[in-house]
């Protein structure tokens, strides 16, 4: 039973990451209105290829809420019915919602892929939930966690509907992106207490504990000023200005999240020496620094490059690894630390 509540976290975290990576793709290649609705997209289960099923068509069958295109406006079956051979006002709902009616193949499949990674992010959270329901009371920690979990999908599911029918509304991003290392902050609880067995100890004194709570604190900090600056770039390009423009028109949280930057890394330089040279045992802290370097490499790019898209994912996906890192090596002491005999 354990040897799968390892599999299963660790499947689950992978999935993580991929939905992750996936939300910036969408993010990246701007396809975040690709499907207009929520869950279905244009009222399917699996969405249109080409703009002509999107048409009205006469002596056709439409199923309840289905989505056609009529004068750049959408409109929605009110119900299951067979078009005649003129089209009938009184059968079509205008959509409310919002009114973003363009239909581009490609970004509907990349939302789509999207969405379907989140939800395949849910099956291996159920299993778990299932699985250590049947040793509740031998372990109650894995129940707790694993319905924390679903709790969590089912909020980011519900945050993922509010950005889908509102248009993409700014600060909803950033919880739900601090919604993302959230979950996947309970799935590396769980693997670490299943997986306690196997793990080497580690040594700590009270500083270096202090010291590493306050850099994963600075991560969290670090990856909030990040969304917003986001959220302002977004809001820019929305409003039609170059990409060329966009670095001269940043406001002070870009720079407060540029020199913060500095501070994040000195202090990790010190996690890193300090391990190395007292012979800690957090290898975990081999890869934040290595991610470290190459994230603010990557910021470096963004800001001085004119925000090439490459970078934009990248520069996301290796900020939430570099917090898993952090966290690990912190589980990792919580579950298998000694105190250091050199200082403690
Ligand atoms: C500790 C290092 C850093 C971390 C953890 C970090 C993290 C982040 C995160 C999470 C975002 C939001 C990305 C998104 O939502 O798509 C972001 C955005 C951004 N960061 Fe950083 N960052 C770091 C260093 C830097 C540095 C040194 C610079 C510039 C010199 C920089 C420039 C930017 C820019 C321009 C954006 C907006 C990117 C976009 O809109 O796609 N970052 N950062």
């Amino acid at each position: 039973m354990k040897k799968w509540l390892i599999i299963l976290s660790r499947i689950e975290i992978a999935l993580l990451f991929l939905v992750i990576i996936a939300g910036s793709v969408v993010r990246m290649t701007d396809s975040g209105m690709g499907c207009p609705d929520w869950p279905k997209c244009f009222g399917h289960l699996i969405p249109p290829t080409e703009r002509a099923q999107l048409d009205w068509q006469p002596n056709t069958q439409f199923h309840k809420n289905q989505i056609i295109i009529v004068n750049e406006a959408l409109y929605t079956a009110v119900e299951a019915f067979t078009t005649s051979e003129v089209y009938q006002a009184e059968n079509w709902a205008k959509y409310t919602k919002h009114d973003y009616a363009l239909f581009n193949p490609l970004h509907t499949w990349i939302e789509y892929i999207n969405r379907l990674l989140g939800a395949l992010a849910g099956l291996p959270m159920l299993a778990l939930f299932f699985i250590s329901l049947s040793f509740v009371r031998k372990d109650w920690r894995y129940f707790a966690l694993a319905a924390a979990g679903l709790f969590m999908l089912g909020f980011e599911a519900w945050l993922g509907k509010l950005v889908v029918d509102g248009n993409l509304i700014p600060g909803s991003i950033t919880i739900h992106m601090l919604g993302a290392l959230i979950l996947v902050a309970i799935m590396l609880v769980f693997n670490g207490l299943a997986s306690r067995e196997d793990i080497k100890p580690v040594l700590h004194t009270k500083r270096f504990l202090s010291l590493m709570l306050i850099a994963l604190v600075f991560t969290l900090l670090q990856i909030t000023l990040g969304t917003q600056v986001r959220e302002l770039v977004d809001g820019l390009h929305q409003s039609g200005v170059e990409r060329s423009e966009w670095m001269g028109q940043m406001d002070i949280f870009f720079y407060i999240h540029r020199s913060f930057s500095i501070l994040i890394l000195a202090l990790n330089i010190y996690l890193w020496w300090t391990n190395r040279k007292d012979n800690m045992g957090y290898w975990q802290w081999n890869w934040v620094i290595t991610l470290l370097g190459l994230e603010v490499l990557l910021g470096i790019i963004l800001a001085y490059f004119d925000l090439p898209k490459f970078a934009q994912p990248l520069h996301l996906l290796l900020a939430a690894v570099i917090f898993a890192f952090q966290l690990h090596a912190i589980i990792h002491l919580a579950l298998k630390g000694q105190v250091s005999p050199l200082k403690a």
